[in-house]
């Protein structure tokens, strides 16, 4: 049986193709999509959010969620990785899909679902914040939260060099998340930047010259210009939130440690920073699944393989 799940992003050059990993993946289903200001502003991570499930005949609901952080006004888009409309100057088709506000959309979404739901959260987690604030009893019935988000011993920071993007812009909601008590995977960029993926992996992707070929190339060639140029890697980028994507339905894709996570949400220069409790110093129970290795051939695979066929049958279509 397909596990129910539903995505909060803020598409978003890799929230896309997470996004397609999950239409691609019969593992899941996808109860509902909704969208945050994380990587662009939300007047274009909505409307980007809503052109993706058109493009992939997603007929899901969708929301319209937070504009900006809980509280915090200092932490905003890096509009470079992204591009300033959020997937690198990538024209889709206008949507003419309306959104609903997405934290009741969540609430509704868990409660008339026929099996336990899980969040995948691939963006920063206000709307999970603001779920868990408003329908704390709903909230409980998540099985899980699966977050693109943090880092714990590897690689610490992308944002600054101790905090991923997704907490750094919102670490109050990350960490009224962590206290909640839904069990949470975190899969973070010790994982994420072991699991990069290049165009050689997407070869055959590209040839199949499909709709999803095309946008997938065009999008992840800006992502790798704007965010690792200059690296060692030839052209190969981390697909961030499609590993949580993957995660959410092959746990064991990644290795995993039980244990205690808090955000850092006052510190000078910390702010954003997952601290992982790996010696239980703080004596807290274990919230958390953390992500410390991976398998990136296995992910590598079936990201490429995935995508390959749901362009093969969205050419069928057209
Ligand atoms: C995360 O931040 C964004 O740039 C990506 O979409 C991903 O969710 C990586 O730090
Ligand atoms: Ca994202």
């Amino acid at each position: 049986m397909p596990k129910n799940i539903i995505i909060d992003t803020d598409p978003g050059i890799d929230d896309a193709l997470a996004i397609m990993l999950a239409a691609a993946s019969p593992e899941v289903r996808i109860l509902g999509m909704t969208a945050v200001a994380g990587n662009t502003g939300l007047e274009h991570t909505a409307p980007n959010l809503a052109k993706i499930a058109d493009l992939l005949g997603l007929d899901v609901p969708l929301g319209r969620g937070a504009i900006r952080p809980l509280w915090r006004r200092d932490t905003v888009p890096d509009a470079n990785v992204h591009g300033a409309d959020g997937l690198g100057g990538y024209a889709l088709p206008d949507s003419q899909r309306t959104l609903e506000p997405a934290v009741p959309l969540l609430a509704r979404l868990v409660e008339e679902s026929d099996q336990p739901v899980t969040i995948v959260a691939i963006g920063p987690v206000t709307n999970i914040a603001l779920f868990i604030n408003e329908y704390p009893e709903t909230a409980r019935k998540v099985e899980r939260i699966v977050i693109m988000g943090g880092g714990a011993r590897d690689v610490l920071g992308n944002a600054t060099p101790t905090a991923e993007f997704n907490i750094y812009y919102d670490p109050d909601a990350a960490a009224a998340m962590f206290d909640f008590g839904v069990p949470i995977t975190m899969i973070g960029l010790d994982v994420t930047h072991k699991a990069l993926v290049g165009s050689a992996h997407l070869a055959g992707l590209y040839a199949s010259g499909g709709p999803i070929a095309t946008m997938v190339e065009a999008i992840t060639g800006h992502y790798g210009e704007a965010a690792y140029s200059g690296n060692d890697l030839d052209d190969a980028v981390a697909q961030h939130d499609s590993l949580a994507i993957a995660a959410a339905f092959l746990p064991d894709i990644v290795t995993t440690e039980h244990l205690f996570v808090d955000v850092e949400n006052v510190g000078r220069l910390t702010s954003g920073m997952t601290v992982v409790d790996f010696a239980g110093r703080t004596g807290n129970a274990p919230n958390c699944d953390v992500a410390l290795d991976v398998d990136t051939e296995r992910f590598v695979t079936l990201l490429a393989d995935r995508l390959t066929q749901l362009d093969a049958t969205l050419k069928e279509r057209a």
